[in-house]
């Protein structure tokens, strides 16, 4: 029986509540703002041998769970490339005290693999969604993705179980800013949450301009003049969406508002790419390599993430926009999956 460990709180007073693990950096979408497609070559990827095992993936989880983390994300890439990811699933969803285990995906592969996933254990999913009409999705996936799939996945995935699906849209100036209100008209009621994220300059390759970020306030004003909406309180403390409500009792949409309201203050999150180095934030600019002390067990793993934890001072998109701050050489989205 391994040690409880006391939660490290970082140079903030911020505790380690959420882990995001990447399973794969590969992609079979190219999303302009996160791998565009003349900057990331098809079949780019770590070797799979780069990858972390299932053994060490299991024991890294466990390692943060005796730091107080009770929430996992799988992400991407894309994670449902990753060979086996229902088995992995399974074991993760066995750690007694992990309350809550969540997968973010594009949804393409997802008819075939929800069912799978569902009966290994998982309980919650979110769904990338940035246009609706087939031409703006294809153009938004780098003409990779079709829309067909990603709704015969969420078809599959209601049909395994999952409710209550988050759908994350990506709202880019000029782009498909004309999708806004058809996402909302076709979630509205359905019980599912749609929100949509600030268009970030995360990474090195999208070439981010602050005016293609349409802001979340924006947003919310044209949606309440067809569709009255009401803030709600958080669902949890650091929950990185704000909620509304429609007036009508047609359930609850989010903003993720990163770039015009950052929520530094709050973030407990840290995030592992797949090759197991550890970001404690989603612009950090380089991991720290964990696998070395990972060989050396749980505890041992442990014990290190806590003293890398109490030494985080990250606080990046409170601090955009300085000079100094700017320059500085991002992490990949698609390495630590948003
Ligand atoms: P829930 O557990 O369902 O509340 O999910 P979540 O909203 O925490 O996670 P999700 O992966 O759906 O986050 C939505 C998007 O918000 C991500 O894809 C990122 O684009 C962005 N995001 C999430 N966490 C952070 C963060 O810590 N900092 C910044 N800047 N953006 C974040
Ligand atoms: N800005 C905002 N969100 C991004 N994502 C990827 N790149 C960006 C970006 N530049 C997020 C999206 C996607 C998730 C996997 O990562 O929310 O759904
Ligand atoms: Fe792939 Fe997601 Fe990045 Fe799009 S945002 S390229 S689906 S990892
Ligand atoms: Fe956390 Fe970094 Fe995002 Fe701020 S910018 S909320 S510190 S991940």
């Amino acid at each position: 029986m391994s040690a409880v460990m006391p939660s490290p709180r970082d140079a903030h007073g911020r505790p380690l509540h959420d882990l995001r693990l990447s399973v794969i950096d590969a992609c079979n979408f190219r999303c302009g703002y996160c791998m565009p497609a003349d900057r990331i070559p098809d079949g780019h990827g770590m070797d799979s041998n780069a990858r972390m095992s299932f053994d060490e993936i299991e024991t890294l989880a466990r390692a943060f769970v005796h730091l107080g983390v009770r929430k996992l994300r799988l992400t991407g890439g894309e994670p449902l490339l990753r060979k086996r990811l229902p088995e992995l699933v399974a074991r993760l969803a066995a750690i007694p005290q992990l309350e809550d285990l969540a997968l973010t995906t594009n949804g393409s592969l997802l008819a075939a693999q929800a069912r799978a996933l569902r009966d290994a254990g998982l309980r919650r999913i979110t769904i990338s969604l940035d246009a609706l009409d087939a031409d703006v999705f294809s153009a938004m996936s780098g003409g990779r993705g079709r829309i067909g799939d990603v709704l015969a996945g969420i078809e599959a995935a209601v049909a395994a179980g999952f409710e209550r699906i988050k759908f994350n849209t990506v709202v880019q100036r000029g782009v498909n800013e004309d999708q806004v209100l058809p996402l909302v008209e076709r979630f509205r009621g359905t019980g599912h949450v749609l929100r949509f994220i600030e268009y970030m300059d995360v990474g090195t390759c999208n070439g981010w301009r602050r005016e293609q970020t349409v802001s979340s306030a924006e947003l919310r004003d044209r949606i309440a003049a067809r569709w009255p909406l009401r803030a709600l309180g958080a669902g949890y403390r650091g929950e990185v969406a704000s909620r509304y409500a429609f007036e009508d009792g047609a359930g609850e949409i989010g903003f993720v508002s990163s770039v015009s309201e950052p929520f530094c203050g709050d973030c407990h999150r840290a995030r592992v790419s797949a090759d197991g180095r550890l970001y404690t934030c989603l612009f950090a600019d380089e991991g720290t390599d964990l696998r070395a002390v990972l060989a050396r067990g749980e505890d041992a793993l442990a014990d290190h993430v806590s003293g890398l934890w109490s030494r985080r001072a990250d606080r990046y998109s409170e601090l955009r926009g300085l000079p100094a701050v700017g320059q500085r050489k991002h992490v990949e989205m698609y390495l630590v999956g948003g």
